[in-house]
Parts: structure tokens; sequence; C-alpha cells
């Protein structure tokens, strides 16, 4: 999968920018606080309708501007496409060839792309929500049912805290009911945890060999952490076990809404033993290993994103990461050290410098 090209309106400090891409290497280079993230970010918006490092979108549309879009041509297998993603204060447009798309979640499994970006390592240490929602972004882009699925877990999970308040204020509310909508989350939570598991199960074969590829040696794991691995019958006896426990808070106390995932180095949890660089290198492993398994199911690379990858790294480690890479992925990286970068890279590469949202094509 490639991206031809992208055209930025009222983007972040970008007024107006129409740039056309190289389908191997793209190096992104300039000062800090010139717009080589933007440029990336958007990107990420034009195929997640979201950017990777902010909530709130309205930050996206540029200073004192009341609407902002992003459109480019994507190129899979075959097929060429024009997308499109508008922000305003109304909310947000989505397109395909000029055609609307009303539901999000038709446009989002279209274009795949894994970033890597030096804040990522914060999911590490943060909470296992935010890792469940790495793990839920990842899933969904290669598998186009997850998303779907998610969402009717949780609307049996919402209707059955609900179920649960309401039994615990009027007693004698039919129990037989809360068995259903428990045996109806089991159906959907079990799901889940195959996708999860098998996900997870594909990143570890291939998460050791990249990691050691990169930097040498260590032994890294993903450790998927669950409740639900049991068959659907234990399932339904541990909730039977639960049941006066979370009829008095009306919550759902186990299923995948709780499931978390964690990194194993050399036997070591990453968490409470791993340095800073351990963990960006862990993290950065994962995201090859994506890169892999997205080509494994669904026939093609998706487009890859090193934000400031490379500020930590020497160049042999950085030429470790491309020979990983097979050049048939496309990829961006941004640097504010065009220098760090090996000089048979460049030669490989379009070079782009950016100065205050303008972007300067160096070469090719
Ligand atoms: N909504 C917005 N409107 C106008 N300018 C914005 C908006 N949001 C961010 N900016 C500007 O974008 C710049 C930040 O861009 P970006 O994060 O892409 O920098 P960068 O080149 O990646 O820098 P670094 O090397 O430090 O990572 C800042 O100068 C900021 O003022
Ligand atoms: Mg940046």
């Amino acid at each position: 999968m490639k991206i031809r090209n992208l055209k930025l309106v009222n983007f972040r400090n970008y007024d107006n920018l129409a740039i056309a891409f190289n389908e191997g290497l793209n190096i992104i280079y300039g000062d800090n606080g010139t717009g080589k993230s933007n440029l990336v970010e958007a990107i990420y918006l034009l195929a997640l309708t979201k950017s990777f490092r902010i909530n709130n979108d309205k930050y996206l549309i540029q200073k004192g501007k009341s609407n902002a879009y992003v459109e480019g041509k994507i190129l899979k297998k075959d097929d060429l496409a024009n997308f499109k993603v508008e922000i305003s204060n109304e909310g947000k447009k989505v397109e395909i060839d000029n055609n609307k798309i009303k539901k999000i979640s038709e446009y989002v499994t279209k274009i795949q792309v894994v970033i890597f970006y030096p804040s990522n390592t914060e999911i590490i240490n943060s909470s296992p929500s935010e890792r469940r929602k790495v793990l839920n972004i990842e899933i969904s882009q290669i598998f186009k049912e997850y998303l779907i699925l998610l969402s009717n877990y949780n609307k049996i999970l919402k209707q059955r805290n609900a179920y649960l308040k309401q039994l615990y204020l009027y007693g004698n509310a039919s129990r037989q009911y809360l068995d259903i909508l428990t045996k109806k989350l089991v159906e959907y939570g079990k799901k889940i945890y195959k996708y999860r598991y098998e996900f997870i199960a594909q990143i570890n074969s291939y998460i050791t060999e990249i990691y050691q590829t990169i930097f040498g040696s260590g032994e890294l794991k993903v450790n998927y952490i669950s409740t639900y691995n049991k068959t659907e019958k234990e399932l339904l006896e541990v909730y039977r076990k639960y049941y006066s426990k979370e009829m008095a808070i009306g919550k759902t106390l186990i299923g995948p809404h709780h499931d978390d995932f964690e990194f194993i180095l050399d036997g070591h949890k990453l968490k409470e033993w791993g340095s800073q660089g351990q963990m960006k290198n862990a993290i950065l492993a994962m995201k090859i290993a994506e890169v892999r398994l997205i080509k494994d199911v669904l026939k093609y690379y998706p487009i890859l994103i090193l934000d400031d990858l490379f500020s930590e790294l020497d160049k042999k480690k950085i030429a470790n990461i491309l020979k990983l890479l097979n050049n048939e992925v496309q990829t961006f990286i941004t640097t504010t050290d065009i220098k760090s970068i090996p000089k048979n890279l460049i030669n490989e590469s379009r070079i782009y410098k950016v100065t205050n949202g303008k972007v300067e094509v160096k070469n090719g």
C-alpha cells in the first residue's frame, strides 16, 4: 500500500500544501517545531480519521480557521482511490472518491498505517485501558469485523451493567435476564479474546528475531493478560460466583474490557525492570512485527511512519532497522538531523526539508 500524494488545507501550520511521495523511503527533516510531525500526523489522520497524539480534533485545524482537510491518493495493490478527511466545528466528514461515507467504521479499515513516535513508550507505564486502546486500533486495522465485535460487546456490557444496578435496587427483578446477558457477553467476549490472543501470538512469532536483529541480543515477548482463557462453561460459572459482588457495585467485574498486555525482556517485566531505551526498543520491535503481520494477513504492506526515531539511535541500528524492512514498505522518517541518516539511504530516498509549514523537495 502506498500513499501517492497529500493535500493539506488549514491543517496545523500548513495553509495549503500539495506534495507527492516516493514509493519507498521518504525522509523529512527540519528544525524543531517546523511541522515534520504535523505532516506525518496528516497521513495518520487520513487513515484513521484521528491524530496519534491528541484526542481533541479542534487543535488540528489551523488557528483562526473554521475547518481543515486532508486529502490523498492511496494505491492498494492495483487500486487507486482518493481519500479525504475534513474537520470542522460541526464534526468530521470522510469521503472516498468523492462519495461521502456515513459510517467512520467503514472508512477507517481501508488504509493501514503503522506508526512509531517517541511518546509511544508511555503505553508501557500507562493504564491498562490505554494499552487496550492500542491493541484495539492495531487489531481493527487488520480485521475489519473486530471493530463491529467490539461495539457489540460494549453494547451488551452497558446493558448488563445497567441491569446489575436494577437487580440491586429491585431485588425481585428476573435473574434469568441477567443469565441471558451474561451468555451474550461471554459469546462476544470469547471472540474478542480469540482475536487478541492470535494477534499477540503472531507478534511473538516475530518480535524476538526483530529485536535481536536491531539491538544484538535480548529475548523479548509480549504477554497477554486476560481472564478469558477458559471455556464458555467455565466462564459462566465464574460470572455466577461474582453475581452478588457485581450487583453491589453495578459493574461487570471480569471480561475483555479488563484485558491487558505486558512486555517481558529476558524473563523480566519491562515495566518494572526496563530502561527507557529498552522500552523504546521493545515498542519499535512490536511495530515492525506488526508491519509483517499486516503483510501476512492482508497480502500487502502497510505505510510505515517513524517519527523522530533516530534521535537516540546510532547509524548501525538505523541500518539494521531498514534492513528488516523490505524496500517494498513505503516508509516516512522524520528527523532534525539529516546527518544521522546513513549515506546509502539518502541516495535511495526522497528528501524533504520542512521550514515553518512549507515543504521543499531536495532531490528526486
Ligand atoms: N492548530 C494549529 N495552527 C497553527 N499552528 C499549529 C497548530 N498546531 C500546531 N501548530 C504549530 O506546529 C508546530 C509543531 O509542529 P510539529 O509538531 O510538526 O513540529 P516538528 O517539526 O515535528 O518538531 P520536533 O522536531 O520538535 O518534533 C508548532 O510550531 C506549532 O505552533
Ligand atoms: Mg516532531
